[in-house]
């Protein structure tokens, strides 16, 4: 009897673990390109913490953004819990960029301006 209950415990525990990285993104190496129906290129690796923490980038909204009707940014709020791809669809809209371009202008416009980071196809796009 008590070994069972012993044994539930650390089975629960273990989910909640395992429900706790899912939810993390300590753990995010790579940049999901499965949104984009036939990717030409492999995932990009983005260590995610590493890379904010070096870059110094504390507003997570400097990616994660949230705008308004009128397209203004929203300060102090962030989309972090939602994929670039639940927004921008794979072609332009009015709006917004569609997927590729949004990741290529948030990442290569910062990365150009700041002198720092990966600018060339295959810097980002590793064989
Ligand atoms: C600063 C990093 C960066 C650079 C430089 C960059 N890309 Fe990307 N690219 C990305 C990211 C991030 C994605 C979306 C996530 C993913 O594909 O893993 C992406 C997606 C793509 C996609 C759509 C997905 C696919 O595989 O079909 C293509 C095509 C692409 N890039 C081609 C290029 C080409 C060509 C160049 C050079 C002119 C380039 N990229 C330069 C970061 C970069
Ligand atoms: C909640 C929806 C939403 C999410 C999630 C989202 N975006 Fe956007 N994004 C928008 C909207 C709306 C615009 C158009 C803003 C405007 O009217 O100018 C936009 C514009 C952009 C632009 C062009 C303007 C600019 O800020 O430079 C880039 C680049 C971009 N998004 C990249 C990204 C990336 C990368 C991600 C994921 C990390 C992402 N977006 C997640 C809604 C979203
Ligand atoms: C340099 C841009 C950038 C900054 C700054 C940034 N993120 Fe992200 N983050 C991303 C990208 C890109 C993804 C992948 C989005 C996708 O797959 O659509 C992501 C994914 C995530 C995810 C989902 C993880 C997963 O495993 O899918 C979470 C949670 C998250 N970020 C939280 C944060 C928080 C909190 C901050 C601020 C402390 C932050 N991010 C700052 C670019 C950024
Ligand atoms: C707001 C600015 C900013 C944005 C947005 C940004 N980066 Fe960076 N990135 C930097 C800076 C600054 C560095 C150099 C950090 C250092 O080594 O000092 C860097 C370095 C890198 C590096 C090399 C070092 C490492 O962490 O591996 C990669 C790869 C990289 N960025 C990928 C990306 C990708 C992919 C995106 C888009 C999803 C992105 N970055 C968005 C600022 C940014």
């Amino acid at each position: 009897m008590k070994k069972s209950i012993i044994l539930i415990v650390m089975l629960l525990s273990v989910a909640a673990l395992l429900a706790g990285a899912a939810l993390c993104q300590d753990d995010l190496e790579y940049l999901d390109n499965e949104a984009f129906e036939d990717p030409r290129r492999p995932a990009v690796p983005f260590s995610h913490d590493t890379h904010n923490q070096t870059a110094e980038l504390d507003d997570c909204a400097q990616c994660h953004h949230v705008y308004d009707e009128d397209g203004q940014k929203i300060e102090d709020e962030s989309s972090e819990d939602q994929a670039c791809a639940d927004c921008h669809g794979l072609d332009d809209d009015e709006q917004k960029p569609g997927l590729m371009k949004a990741y290529h202008l948030n990442c290569k416009t910062c990365h150009i301006s700041s002198r720092k980071g990966p600018v060339a196809c295959g810097q980002c796009h590793p064989k």
